[in-house]
């Protein structure tokens, strides 16, 4: 396991069926240049698309997320990943059928069906956001992109690649306390908005604000002292560094692809690391000017 795992990566693909506000897919690589040299096993509490775990391929790994139509979505795509390109491929892209879909209840629906569900509104509402009102009720509007829903390679891939796997519907201070000395828990949380609490926070009816950043906090120190290895992505931010003071920080180049002001701001992640990354494992020259600033 550990960094023998990126060397013998199993997957095809290497990437998300999902494109997911926050998501990593970008930067997988650079971020897995900075993983630990851990033994245990892989942890990623707030998986979104989960674009870390795909680019690593470990086979032991727990994924786990706060919305429960992306944990459905996931165990169904490991599970049968042929019955839900099916029910994909029955589902017509328009705004009627989007609206409809929609609005369904979802308690009411097989969890095929949900799964097809996440993957459609993922694909076909406005900048495949995710976002809910208070009453949980999804309230994206409708894309109008001409796209396929999916990839029939990238998706088998997925569900190879998370086949054994655990994944489970779960606030992410369980994942944390669960995690074990010479375990990587990459923790990627909605972030510290750059300038007043965001649209994007809004992935799940309770919303993530400063009090849960501190949780996030509280419950890494926990596990880092543990010898759990902890790695946590966010934004540039002032109150981001008070919050996480207590680790170790580099900065990772990125471009917000979800602020459409986004040119000026946010050019900057932190990566927060409760171990010294190796400076060999820089993956650029920016990078590793700025390393533990
Ligand atoms: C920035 S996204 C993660 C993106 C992911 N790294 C990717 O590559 O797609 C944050 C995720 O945290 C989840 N989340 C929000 N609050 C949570 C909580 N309390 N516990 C666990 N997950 C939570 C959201 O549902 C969302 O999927």
């Amino acid at each position: 396991m550990g960094l023998q795992t990126m060397s013998s990566n199993r997957l095809a693909e290497g990437r998300s069926f999902l494109k997911w506000a926050g998501g990593k897919t970008r930067y997988a690589d650079k971020l897995v240049a900075l993983a630990p040299a851990f033994e245990g096993r892989y942890f990623e509490p707030f998986m979104g698309s989960a674009a870390l775990f795909f680019e690593l391929g470990p086979s032991d790994a727990s994924l786990s997320d706060a919305n429960p139509e992306l944990v459905i979505c996931f165990q169904q795509v490991a599970h049968d990943p042929e019955k839900i390109m099916a029910l994909l491929d029955g589902m017509p892209n328009n705004r009627n059928f989007y609206n409809e879909l929609r609005a369904k209840s979802v308690e009411e629906m097989s969890d095929a069906d949900r799964a097809a569900r996440v993957i459609y509104l993922n694909k076909t509402g406005f900048r495949g956001l995710w976002r809910v009102n208070k009453k949980g009720q999804f309230n994206v509007p409708y894309g109008e992109y001409d796209r396929p829903y999916y990839n029939r390679k990238t998706l088998l891939a997925a569900s190879e690649a998370l086949r054994g796997v655990e994944i489970r519907h779960r606030d992410f201070t369980k994942a944390l306390e669960e995690a074990q000395a010479g375990d990587w828990v990459y923790l990627d949380p909605p972030y510290i908005p750059l300038g007043g609490w965001a649209d994007f926070k809004r992935y799940t009816p309770e919303q993530f604000g400063e009090e849960d950043q501190i949780r996030l906090a509280v419950a890494m120190s926990e596990a880092a002292e543990r010898g759990v290895f902890v790695t946590m992505t966010n934004s540039e931010t002032p109150l981001t560094r008070a919050i996480f003071k207590d680790f170790r920080v580099t900065r990772m180049a990125t471009r917000r692809d979800i602020n459409l002001k986004s040119e000026k701001r946010g050019s900057w992640d932190l990566v927060f690391t409760s171990y010294e990354i190796p400076k060999g494992q820089i993956a650029d020259e920016e990078e590793s000017l700025t390393l533990f600033d």
